[in-house]
């Protein structure tokens, strides 16, 4: 019964390139970057990245989308399609942006589902799975 609005999904190396030139100009470069990401280095570009916001929001991109009954339920549920929450507040320090309650990242189910039951940042993960093959590698 809730809708969804899909307000950004792939972009361009030009069009990503536009964003985070206006951003840089509104906040500065440091502020940008916790922001957007620099040409070259977005999800949106992969064609893995969605932005997701609401009819109540104005399709605004908004940390409100959180609390809102649209946002809880793509954190409780996007797991099941195969998304994770990218960038959580509290994980600014490993993942370098603010939080974006609205950015969803296709990584397929299998880890969709472990991410959120490990609740760790997509780095954390990572970084996990190279111990893991390493081990493996290393095991006769
Ligand atoms: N806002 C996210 C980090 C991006 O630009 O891809
Ligand atoms: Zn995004």
């Amino acid at each position: 019964g809730l809708a969804l609005v899909a307000v950004s999904g792939y972009r361009s190396y030009s069009k990503q390139k536009t964003l985070y030139t206006r951003s840089v100009e509104r906040n500065g470069q440091e502020k940008a970057d916790t922001m957007s990401a620099r040409p070259g280095a977005s999800e949106h570009q992969l064609g893995l990245g969605i932005d997701l916001s609401c009819a109540s929001l104005d399709n605004d991109l908004t940390s409100k989308f959180a609390r809102k009954a649209e946002g809880k339920w793509v954190a409780e549920h996007c797991a099941e399609y195969g998304f994770i929450i990218r960038y959580k507040a509290e994980w600014s320090d490993i993942t370098g942006y603010q939080g974006e309650p609205w950015h969803i990242r296709y990584v397929g189910t299998l880890h969709a589902t472990w991410i959120a039951q490990m609740d760790v940042p997509f780095e954390t993960y990572l970084a996990y799975l190279e111990l893991v093959w390493k081990q493996q590698a290393a095991t006769p």
